[in-house]
């Protein structure tokens, strides 16, 4: 630097404290002096207060124009804020009344001393873009608008989704300055700024703005202490897309799975049935598992719920298999129906879920036929004919004129008893038969009534935690 120009600075920085700290302004010249703005550019490292026990109060707003992503796994909330900052700087000063009636100019913001303001819960690079100017009052108050891609940590909370609403905090201060050298206070009122963002929030997703709060407090680390404006914005997941996606499938499979309970247990084979709708569900799942949001510090309760409709699913497949077994007790070689089961089941457990049957009736009546592995739920045979009743053929017969010889005779009697003992087998074994139909069916019937009850509670219990959930906003 030669002697001249370091004149020429030192009569410029006189200039400036000597005209009472304002800029100064030619005839014949817009504005300030492009040498006075200059000589407050060099005092850009330092801060613009004439008296530093005077801190500098940077006044904060900001509007949320857009929810980019909610990252619950690295509990991340992406956002976008119009932030808008004011200070006062006390050396860009001057009157308009000189300076050709300019009240307003803009300046570099690299030029300036500015406040380092920050977002407490910033965890990534700021790529926003750069916006390198502001405005500057002839009274010295700064205004910057800019914009502020925020990556901020957030403790995301996913128990009740799809119905969760999120509290997110921005924490804004100056990161260096204490107390006693930058203060912050809130420019709008924490409701206009709501409304702000209520009225352009744009691209928000699945995310709708509920509120935004705010509360000005002092930071004490130590024997320091910051200012610092605390937000709360609070975010509600329009749920829609999961009801629609998830939850009403979820619901059909459901209900395909109770409906399956009229299928006939002894002449369609609902365990495949079930087997299929179980299938079905696990691929459903599958797919279902890329829509989850999912931390290392809770499930969604709705994850716990489609396990547990799994769950009831494997339940009546179990209950199939289990009624299977009693109609086709022991493999088609039925036995006697034990007394125990008789008046347990047929006695007070019908009575109980008050299942009336004829005796002689059968218990279905839609039974299909020409499947040869179908049980055959009728009543016996009727092969009624009691012991004298039996048509004895007559020796004496005289057929056709032919005599029959005595051992062709005895021999027909013998196919005769053959075939009546043979009937009388089957008319047993279709009685034992159709007692064990019985026990089957009012087991079914009662186990269909304790599952529907089962399903009954569960369901109550989901839609009540969902109703508060959703009207809890
Ligand atoms: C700066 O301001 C404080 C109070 O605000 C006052 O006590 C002090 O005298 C001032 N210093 C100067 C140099 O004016
Ligand atoms: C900041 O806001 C306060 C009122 O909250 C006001 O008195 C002050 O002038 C504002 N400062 C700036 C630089 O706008
Ligand atoms: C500009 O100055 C006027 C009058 O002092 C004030 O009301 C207004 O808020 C200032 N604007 C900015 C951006 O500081």
């Amino acid at each position: 630097m030669t002697l001249q120009e370091l004149s020429l600075f030192c009569l410029l920085l006189l200039s400036v404290s000597l005209c009472d700290g304002k800029l100064q302004c030619k005839e014949g010249h817009s504005g300030p002096t492009h040498e006075s703005i200059q000589a407050v550019f060099d005092l850009q490292s330092f801060r613009p207060a004439v008296n530093l026990s005077n801190p500098t109060v940077t006044n904060i707003s900001f509007t949320l124009y857009a929810v980019l992503g909610v990252n619950e796994k690295a509990q991340i909330l992406t956002t976008f804020l119009w932030l808008r900052l004011y200070w006062f700087h006390e050396f860009l000063i001057w009157d308009p009344d000189e300076c050709d009636g300019v009240t307003k100019i803009s300046l570099p913001v690299k030029q300036l001393w500015s406040p380092d303001i920050i977002v407490y819960e910033f965890v990534d690079d700021d790529v926003s873009q750069a916006c390198p100017f502001v405005y500057v009052n002839h009274t010295g108050h700064i205004r910057w608008d800019r914009m502020l891609r925020l990556v901020s940590a957030c403790n995301l909370k996913i128990f009740s989704f799809p119905f969760d609403v999120q509290n997110c905090t921005f924490t804004f201060g100056s990161y260096m300055h204490t107390i006693r050298d930058v203060r912050v206070s809130p420019a709008l009122t924490f409701k206009e700024m709501s409304g702000n963002s209520k009225r352009y929030l744009e691209a928000s997703g699945e995310w709708e703005l509920v509120n935004i709060l705010g509360e000005t407090s002092i930071l004490q680390f130590g024997i320091d202490e910051w200012d610092i404006i605390t937000f709360w914005v609070v975010i509600k997941r329009r749920p829609i897309l999961y009801v629609v996606n998830l939850l009403i499938p979820s619901s059909f499979l459901m209900i395909i799975d109770i409906l399956s309970f009229y299928l006939p247990p002894h002449s369609v084979d609902r365990a495949s049935f079930k087997m299929t709708l179980i299938l079905g569900y696990t691929v459903f799942l599958l797919i279902m598992n890329d829509l989850l949001p999912s931390t290392a510090n809770g499930t969604p309760i709705i994850g716990i719920y489609f396990s547990v409709c799994l769950a009831l699913m494997v339940i009546s497949l179990l209950e199939t298999v289990i009624i299977t077994n009693v109609l086709h007790h022991n493999s088609m070689k039925y036995k006697e129906v034990p007394n125990w089961v008789r008046i347990v089941v047929l006695k007070h457990i019908a009575r109980l879920i008050c299942y009336r049957w004829l005796e002689d009736e059968a218990p279905a009546t839609k039974q299909e036929e020409g499947k040869s592995n179908n049980l055959n739920c009728t009543s016996p045979p009727t092969v009624t004919q009691t012991e004298n009743n039996v048509p004895v053929p007559h020796s004496t017969s005289n057929y056709g004129g032919n005599c029959v010889s005595l051992p062709e005779l005895q021999q027909i009697c013998q196919y005769v008893g053959d075939l009546r003992a043979h009937l009388q087998s089957l008319q047993k074994e279709s009685e034992l038969q159709g007692k064990w139909c019985h026990v089957g069916y009012i087991l079914d019937f009662l186990l269909f009534r304790i599952y529907l009850l089962l399903i009954s509670c569960y369901a109550m219990v989901i839609i009540c935690m969902w109703c508060i959930w959703i009207s809890q906003d």
